[in-house]
Order: structure tokens, then sequence, then C-alpha cells
């Protein structure tokens, strides 16, 4: 496994499970089963409402906690129901903290979500803190009212949203812009994308390995969901080959510079 490092020095792996959509049961058989495979980074979120199941996978496994890269999300409207929420995430995840606390999304009254968040990371009940779906205007605004920098901006990336202005405005600031829905949750005709099926031809891999590889190729983490032993397995496997130039900027070519989902 691959890492990148956050602006704190806490090293995330490249590649994670991801569990939207997925319940507190299937995330206890799925999370287990990614375990088993190799993966070693989960992400959940307060509003998924599988916390339990994923804590159970964890502490099921027998893998030192140490080991193990778990982020979740706040889904709260102010500073005293987000205190109380982090609470309620480490006790269903069944541990004393996360490695990576992300605030889900820019709304209600983000300055005092954003304090509880700093107050959870000084008392070590994150490893990091971060946010999810900040774009613009928001994420300048966090910026400027943050003590504690956040280490990421989880955001829709995948090859259609390349999110290449953003990912420059992190990089200026320090934050680490990582991906959700990396696949596109395979939308616009992903896995049959005729750019991705023939690159991943030459490299006797899959069209989802290929736009996998693409963003990690880039230092972008990933964390693509799926409930099938062969594509979780195949999903991990994308360090073994590396993309050309040419074929990187191929794949460059595919942005549509659009949210495949309508939310951000
Ligand atoms: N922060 C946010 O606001 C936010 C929003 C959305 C998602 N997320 C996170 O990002 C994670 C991933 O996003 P996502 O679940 O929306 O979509 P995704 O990972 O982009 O795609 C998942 C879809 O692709 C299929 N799939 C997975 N691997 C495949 C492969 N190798 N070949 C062919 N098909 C494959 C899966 O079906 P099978 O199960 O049948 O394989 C599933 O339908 C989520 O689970 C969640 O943790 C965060």
């Amino acid at each position: 496994m691959e890492y990148a490092t956050l602006n704190n020095g806490v090293k995330m792996p490249l590649v994670g499970y991801g569990t939207y959509r997925t319940s507190n049961r299937d995330a206890a058989r799925l999370v287990s089963e990614a375990l088993i495979l190799g993966y070693r980074h989960v992400d959940t979120a307060q509003c998924y409402g599988n916390e339990c199941g994923v804590g159970e996978a964890i502490a099921e496994s027998g893998i030192p906690r140490d080991e193990l890269f778990v982020t979740t999300k706040t889904w709260t409207s102010g500073y005293a129901d987000t205190a109380r929420s982090i609470d309620a995430s480490l006790r269903d995840l069944q541990s004393d903290y996360v490695d990576l606390l992300l605030v889900h999304e820019p709304s209600g009254d983000v300055g005092g979500i954003w304090r509880a968040l700093e107050e959870a990371y000084r008392a070590g009940k994150a490893r990091a803190i971060g946010v999810s779906n900040f774009l613009g205007r928001d994420f300048a605004l966090l910026l400027e009212a943050a003590d504690v920098i956040p280490a990421v901006d989880q955001l829709e990336c995948h090859v259609y949203r390349q999110q290449r202005e953003m990912q420059q405005a992190c990089s200026q600031a320090g934050v680490l812009m990582t991906s959700w829905s990396p696949l596109a949750a395979g939308r616009n005709g992903f896995f049959t994308d005729p750019v991705l099926a023939g690159i991943a031809r030459s490299h006797g891999v899959s069209a989802a390995q290929v736009g996998l590889r693409w963003l990690v190729q880039r230092g972008i983490p990933v964390i693509p969901k799926s409930a099938d032993t062969q594509r979780m397995r195949e999903n991990l496997d994308v360090f073994g080959f590396e993309l050309t130039s040419a074929e990187m900027a191929a794949i460059s070519g595919l942005d549509t510079n659009k949210s495949q989902f309508g939310w951000w």
C-alpha cells in the first residue's frame, strides 16, 4: 500500500473502502471482508447509519487499531450537537479516536461545527480533521476562520469531474484533496468508457483500475465501494502498473467539469 501524508504528518492509505448506502448489517460483513482482502482504510459517516457495523467489523478483525485508518463525517448543525455526535460516533465505532473526522458538507453553523472538530482534535479524539464538499467560497471562508487548517477536503472527484481548480486551491492551503465516488458510481458509462477500456487493455487491467490509478497517480486518495469480492480485490490492486504521461493526458481529456450527481 502507498500512503499520502497529511499536513500534520499523519499517513493515510491511498486506497480505502467506501461504505455509502450500506446498512449496519452489510457493513459488518463487507468491512470484515475488505479487511481480510487487505484494506486498511475505511470511510464511513454519521448519516450512513452504519458506524456500528463498521465498528463491529474492526473490533472482530483482530487487526491492531493503529494499523487501520478510519474516517467518519459529522452530520450536524452547530457546536453542541457536533460535540455530542463525535462521542456517539466513537462509541459506535468502538474506538477512542478516529483517524480522520470530516464535516460532511458546508451547512448549518460551520464556525461552531469546526470549533467542535478542533476541540475533538486537541482532545485526541481525531488524529486529523477536515471537510467534505467544501468548494470555492465555502472552502475559502473556512480557511479564514480556522485555527487548525483542515487536513483534507473530500470531494466528488473522478475522470469526469477532475476538480483541477480545487486541487490547486487545496494544495496552496496545505490541504489534501481526496476523492469520493472515484468510479463516478458507474455513471456516464464509466465502466465501458472507450478511453479507459483502451488503456485498460494495454495494461491487462480493468477500466475501474485505470480510473483509480489515474487518481492515485495524481496523489489523490480514493475510497471505492464494492459489494463484490472480486471487484473489491481489483480496486485495491492499482499499484502494480503505471500510466504513461500520454495515457494520463488522454484521461485528462475526459473531464466534463460537472457533477455526476448534482449535489455539489
Ligand atoms: N463525502 C461525501 O459526500 C460522499 C458522497 C458519496 C460517496 N462518498 C464515499 O465515497 C465512497 C465511494 O463512492 P460511491 O460508493 O458513491 O461510488 P463508487 O465507489 O465510485 O462506485 C461504486 C459502484 O461501482 C461499482 N463497482 C465498484 N468497483 C467496481 C469494479 N472494479 N468494476 C465494476 N464496477 C465496480 C459498485 O458495484 P458493486 O458493488 O456491484 O461492485 C457500485 O455500484 C462511498 O461509499 C462513500 O464512502 C462520500
